[in-house]
């Protein structure tokens, strides 16, 4: 069993992430040699910017996986979206146009990262109560939290995931981010981790690294359960896509 990333700009053509079907070739072997056997593809959907659409996704997904068999990378894509929230949201999982987290009840949600506590708080209010679960990406993004972890405690205790990027466990993107999400883990308060790859370079689909630092640290259990197995048992069952 292989890694889990839950967050990856994976997919050719449809954000600020993969620029080709070459360069998405060229992320899946590296991701492959960093350990990771399962990827969710989560291209941007922002209003006004990003489309992501719900047939554009599927099908770059089936041609970026055939596409990788032939060149025997064995990891498998899952289709998925990061939404950047706004209040029309409902009315666009209701008419099914937006990705789920390979089609479960899970979304993948981010905001601006000097968004006020109160409106990301009342958000995951509003998306539980449309009978889904928000999944928040890379929570160290965001200032509001970083003056206060206590606050992901309490978003976690509604019902909101929290997903962490590899990177910043390990240091790559500041020592502060770095210092508040190995604080979050210790606390347990991490549900999932991604790469958050865009391309081949800065934010490369790395996960060795952050594996090696957790399997030093925690018992092999949680380091698993951060690293593969929440993932696998909440996101890639086999009642959803592709599995
Ligand atoms: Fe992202």
């Amino acid at each position: 069993m292989g890694f889990v990333d839950i967050h990856s700009h994976i997919l050719p053509y449809m954000d600020d992430g993969a620029r080709n079907l070459e360069q998405s070739l060229q992320m899946l072997s590296m991701a492959w040699e960093e350990g990771i056997s399962h990827m969710i593809a989560t291209p941007h959907y922002k209003r006004g910017r990003y489309r992501a659409g719900r047939s554009e996704v599927l099908e770059q997904v089936k041609q970026l996986q055939e596409a990788a068999q032939e060149q025997n990378i064995p990891l498998r894509i899952y289709p998925g979206t990061e939404i950047f929230y706004h209040g029309d949201l409902e009315d666009r999982l209701d008419r099914g146009s937006l990705w789920t987290l390979n089609g479960t009840r899970y979304i993948l949600v981010e905001f601006g990262p000097m968004e006020e506590y109160s409106y990301i708080r009342n958000a995951v209010d509003d998306i539980l109560g449309m009978d889904y679960r928000p999944v928040l990406a890379h929570v160290e993004r965001y200032r509001c939290f970083l003056k206060d972890a206590e606050r992901v405690r309490e978003i976690s205790s509604m019902g909101c995931r929290v997903q962490v990027n590899a990177g910043s466990i390990v240091g790559q993107f500041g020592y502060s981010a770095g210092r508040f999400v190995r604080g979050l883990i210790q606390k347990g308060l991490v549900d999932y981790l991604g790469t958050d790859a865009h391309d081949l370079r800065k934010r490369r689909p790395a996960m060795k690294k952050c594996a090696a630092y957790l399997y030093e640290k925690y018992d092999r259990e949680y380091a698993d359960a951060l690293l593969f197995g929440n993932a696998m048992s909440e996101l890639l069952t086999d009642r959803s896509f592709g599995a």
